[in-house]
């Protein structure tokens, strides 16, 4: 039998119950696996690499080493939550790497797509690779695939930042969900206890708010997408609509125009919102919001964001415009 091919026989994780069985028999199989060896995780705070941490350290407990490298292009509030939620309720072994400085340095001056992921998958692997150099006696590396990442690719977890690890730091793969589906990773976290907004939130790129950057990145107007997408998600959680649709982020792009505010003349730049639909990501509808609701989201991010003098709606569908912006 491939282990790496989902039994038919296999039941869909749809129940608390569900989920607790398989939580059993996958803490029973990566203790079987792992022994009293150790692990070592990168844990970005999404949602497939939350639900391998909190279920590894309900299996092997401190044999696990956790790794959350903070790049600087996560979303606001999202690198504390991971220390509050593993290092503090969860009792984890958390290394957490401040490495922003070190990417927005060599993303300095890139305005390239291509290079400026690639530059974030390097010094990913490179900050990652420092961390497990400096620990002993790590035999096997956990890892969040999930059954679609093994159907999509080569059995890789299609991570653009976790693209693969130097030859000399070649470990054994523990990797418990790599079997599930997207929602039933959810329902697991659910059982584990993950918080909802860990659990259920929306796909982030693995370059974070990088691509949402367009051009050569900034740091002040990487700021102004960080603040004004944690306005959106706000106000999205407010009107009920976080959950309901499928993605919503803002893009600050690299060009500004005038402005007014107090009297005084401004040149800043515009932020554009994007809020989007799907069922398989290759078609993507846009989602109609409010009159009364996009006025309120134009005044909270005029007013709040520095920077922004103006805001922009995306009213695109996939085809032809992607979802992300670079
Ligand atoms: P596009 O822009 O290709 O996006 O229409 C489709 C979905 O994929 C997400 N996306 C990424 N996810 N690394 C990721 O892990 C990436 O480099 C990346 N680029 C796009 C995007 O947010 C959308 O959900």
């Amino acid at each position: 039998m491939d282990p790496n091919v989902r039994p038919e026989t296999m039941e869909r994780i749809t129940t608390p119950e569900l989920a607790q069985k398989f939580i059993d028999e996958q803490i029973a199989a990566v203790k079987e696996q792992v022994g009293d060896k150790k692990v070592l995780l990168a844990l970005s705070g999404g949602v497939d690499s939350s639900v391998v941490a909190a279920l590894l350290i309900k299996a092997i407990g401190n044999q696990l080493t956790c790794v959350h490298v903070n790049h600087g292009l996560l979303r606001k509030g999202e690198p504390e939550q991971v220390i509050t939620v593993f290092k503090d309720e969860l009792g984890a072994n958390l290394i957490y790497v401040d490495a922003v400085d070190r990417f927005l340095d060599k993303l300095a001056g890139v305005d390239d797509p291509e290079t400026k992921r690639k530059i974030i998958g390097k010094e990913f692997i490179d900050v990652f690779a420092e961390e497990a150099s400096k620990l002993e006696g790590i035999e096997f590396l956990g890892q969040g695939t999930i059954y679609p990442d093994i159907l999509e690719s080569d059995g890789v977890k299609a991570h653009h930042n976790v693209g693969g690890l130097p030859e000399d730091l070649q470990f054994e793969l523990v990797e418990p969900v790599k079997l599930l589906y997207k929602d039933e990773v959810r329902v697991v976290g659910k059982a584990l206890g993950l918080p909802d907004n860990m659990v259920y939130r929306q796909p982030f790129p693995g370059p974070g708010l990088g691509v949402r950057c367009p051009g050569a990145i900034t740091r002040d107007r990487l700021e102004a997408v960080r603040e004004s997408d944690a306005i959106l998600r706000e106000e999205f959680e407010k009107a009920g609509l976080a959950g309901k649709v499928w993605q919503y982020f803002t893009v600050v792009p690299d060009f500004k125009s005038t402005g007014v505010t107090e009297g005084k003349r401004t040149f800043n730049w515009p932020c554009i919102i994007r809020a989007i639909n799907t069922t398989d990501v290759m078609e993507v509808t846009v989602e109609h919001l409010s009159a009364d609701f996009i006025d309120h989201l134009v005044k909270r991010i005029t007013t709040e964001v520095p920077g922004i003098n103006r805001v922009l709606i995306d009213y695109t569908p996939k085809p032809p415009a992607t979802v992300e912006y670079e």
